[in-house]
């Protein structure tokens, strides 16, 4: 009696714990599909919430500076072109792209559909922004490429409208409905659904990029001192700003002549004026404007010494180019970069 009792007890134990498994079985993915949907409506908010992001030619944290700084680094380079005849349209594309793919993932809808534009996004990214990144395991746009491939592969079929949509299907199949009846249906709920969820997104992202943007202040990236806005070149194809635009330990913002990429006209002692480049030499990013003698890489986090651009921390190993300024009268112009 007490064994055949025991013997129950095993098996049921045995069938809990069989149930446990498939369950986690199940649900692997689901921690996956939340962080990554979470992120690129983070992402997406973050760009659209940015007083930077959509501000142009003359911001180097603008997506226009970003695009244009990698270009020359990038595999696919000369695909960018658009992007700089257009960038607030590729800018506002990216962020919604983001948004749509955030929500589609974390509310399971065509799961494998937003998979594979999250997985399009981050190869962009990987082959622009990442792409000389070194080593490679520091650009983490491959790793959300490769982090997607599972929800690819796999669709968002638990928890999610996915799921509901595959339900109603089977059920409308076993009340005799045929297939194409039955496909039509999921496609119009699921077309419904897409559209009151992609309407919410656009009319928040909307909001947000239109009152949540804070004005261009100092404090509009942290840790950051923005630099005066670039002036054009003069006539003679030279940069120049004036004396009093540099405070010592400060810094103006110029544009090379010959490469339009963007120059900080830098003062770290009274009276000793020099030019860095602003284009990180890790991977081609905008570095942020002097703080506190240095210049912060938003990318990945290297430090340059703001007197003399070398790398105080990496993953940058190479100092930023340096350019040499002269002084002209209560103006300084800025000369070729130093070799
Ligand atoms: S681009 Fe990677 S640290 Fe600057």
């Amino acid at each position: 009696m007490a064994a055949a009792h025991d013997g129950q007890e095993r098996s049921g134990r045995a069938e809990r714990l069989a149930e446990l498994r498939a369950m986690a079985t199940r649900y692997a993915l689901l921690p996956l599909r939340i962080f990554l949907g979470l992120t690129f409506v983070y992402a997406a908010v973050d760009k659209l919430a940015d007083a930077h992001y959509l501000a142009g030619v003359g911001d180097v944290a603008s997506f226009y500076s970003q695009t244009r700084a990698v270009r020359s680094s990038s595999p696919v380079g000369v695909l960018l072109g658009p992007a700089l005849h257009a960038p607030t349209f590729f800018a506002l594309l990216i962020a919604f792209g983001e948004l749509a793919v955030g929500l589609g993932t974390l509310f399971g809808l065509w799961g494998r559909l937003a998979a594979l534009g999250g997985a399009l996004i981050s190869l962009v990214l990987a082959l622009t922004v990442s792409w000389n990144v070194t080593p490679y395991y520091l650009g983490n746009d491959l790793a959300y490429l490769l982090a997607w491939t599972p929800l690819l592969l796999a669709g968002t079929p638990y928890l999610s409208i996915d799921g509901y949509l595959i339900r109603r299907a089977e059920r409308d199949r076993e009340r005799g409905l045929v297939e194409g009846q039955v496909h039509r249906r999921s496609l119009m709920d699921g077309g419904i659904a897409a559209v009151a969820l992609g309407g919410g997104g656009l009319l928040a992202g909307s909001l947000t990029a239109t009152f949540g943007r804070p004005k261009k202040t100092a404090a509009a990236i942290p840790g950051t001192t923005p630099a005066a806005p670039a002036p054009s070149p003069t006539a003679g194809g030279k940069a120049s700003v004036a004396v009093s635009a540099v405070p010592v330990g400060g810094s103006a913002q110029v544009a090379d002549p010959s490469s339009g990429d963007a120059v900080y006209i830098v003062q770290p002692k009274e009276g000793q004026f020099c030019g860095l480049s602003a284009v990180c030499t890790h991977s081609g990013c905008t570095v942020n404007a002097p703080k506190s003698g240095q210049l912060y890489c938003p990318c990945h986090g290297s430090r340059f010494d703001a007197a003399t651009g070398a790398v105080i921390n990496g993953p940058a190993t190479k100092p930023l180019p340096r350019y040499t300024v002269t002084r002209n009268g209560d103006r300084l112009d800025l000369g070729p970069a130093q070799s």
